[in-house]
């Protein structure tokens, strides 16, 4: 949940391994996969714990979006289908094919930065096909199904939304030619994973992670404790992030089409001038921060 499928090489040259019949795949079977790193969800692994798992976590997360999410989430998540049951990739895909031309692909897990960003721009949204361990199910710490769906799929409903995903995938293709993709992931981590909005219903949470979180979904939006920062792109772009507790500092935006237009132009010498210009602590203050109050 706190990691996207940006970290570089993680699970890369993985020796392949075979599985016997009826035995769940292990974690990272990269043999199963294409040259692209998408593979066929295996739906006939899921076991009726898996399925289980998946249906408490969407109970726990969709009884508490109200109030916390953002509006385009909470209209679009019943796209996912029923609550039950894992759901298929292809009956979402049918339905987000309709409202966006995009499409989910199943990926056995985290995937290199430059596949990633690849899909991205063929509006191909990676879905890791495993689902955590009960015993995970508060924290894992690779992204599961469950993560990836309820998490990333919803907004990619919203027709601004899943343009801004499609031009961060060509981004990202640019970003790593120039060696940038580390100032670029963090656009992503703090958008994509851990965004908050503010509109007409106040403030709100649209990242992934947060939406997937047990905790950090209320703790984001309504805590005393974190930071909260008018978007701008370039301190994004210099601001560390924590992969291991909640964020320290979240960015609001006013709205998709804000973050769309702020993102439009080149970023090549933007890169230029970040990297100049050095890193921020993740929970420190900067000159010229747009503080974001809680109601
Ligand atoms: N405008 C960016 C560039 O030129 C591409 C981009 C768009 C990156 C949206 C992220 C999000 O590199
Ligand atoms: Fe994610």
């Amino acid at each position: 949940m706190k990691t996207s499928g940006l970290e570089k090489g993680v699970n890369q040259g993985v020796a392949p391994v075979t599985y016997g019949q009826g035995e769940r795949p292990p974690r990272g079977d990269y043999a199963r996969a294409r040259s692209d790193y998408t593979c066929a969800q295996d739906y006939a692994q899921y076991s009726e714990a898996d399925h289980d798992t998946y249906r408490r976590l969407y109970a726990r997360q969709s009884a508490q979006i109200e109030g916390l999410a953002c509006r385009e989430f909470i209209d679009a998540v019943a796209q996912l289908g029923a609550p039950d049951r894992i759901p298929r990739f292809e009956a979402i895909s049918e339905r987000l094919r309709k409202a966006t031309r995009w499409e989910i692909v199943g990926v056995p897990g985290l995937i290199p930065e430059e596949a990633f960003f690849a899909l991205l721009a063929q509006r191909r949204f990676p879905v890791t096909d495993w689902m955590r361990t009960p015993e995970e199910f508060d924290y894992v710490v690779e992204p599961d199904v469950f993560h990836d769906l309820f998490g990333h799929v919803p907004l990619l409903f919203n027709p601004m939304f899943a343009d801004y995903m499609q031009a961060y995938g060509e981004g990202g293709l640019k970003a790593a030619r120039l060696g940038s993709a580390e100032l670029l992931a963090r656009l992503y981590w703090y958008t994509v994973e851990f965004g908050l909005i503010r509109g007409s219903e106040g403030l709100r949470a649209y990242g992934a992670g947060v939406l997937s979180s047990a905790g950090e979904l209320r703790y984001s939006v309504s805590s005393p404790e974190p930071r909260r920062i008018g978007f701008e792109l370039e301190r994004i772009m210099r601001t560390r992030y924590k992969i291991d507790s909640y964020q320290a500092s979240y960015f609001v935006i006013d709205s998709f089409d804000q973050l769309f237009e702020a993102t439009a132009p080149d970023f090549t010498p933007i890169y230029e001038r970040v990297s100049r210009l050095g890193e921020i602590e993740a929970g420190a203050a900067a000159d010229g921060d747009r503080a974001i109050a809680l109601p």
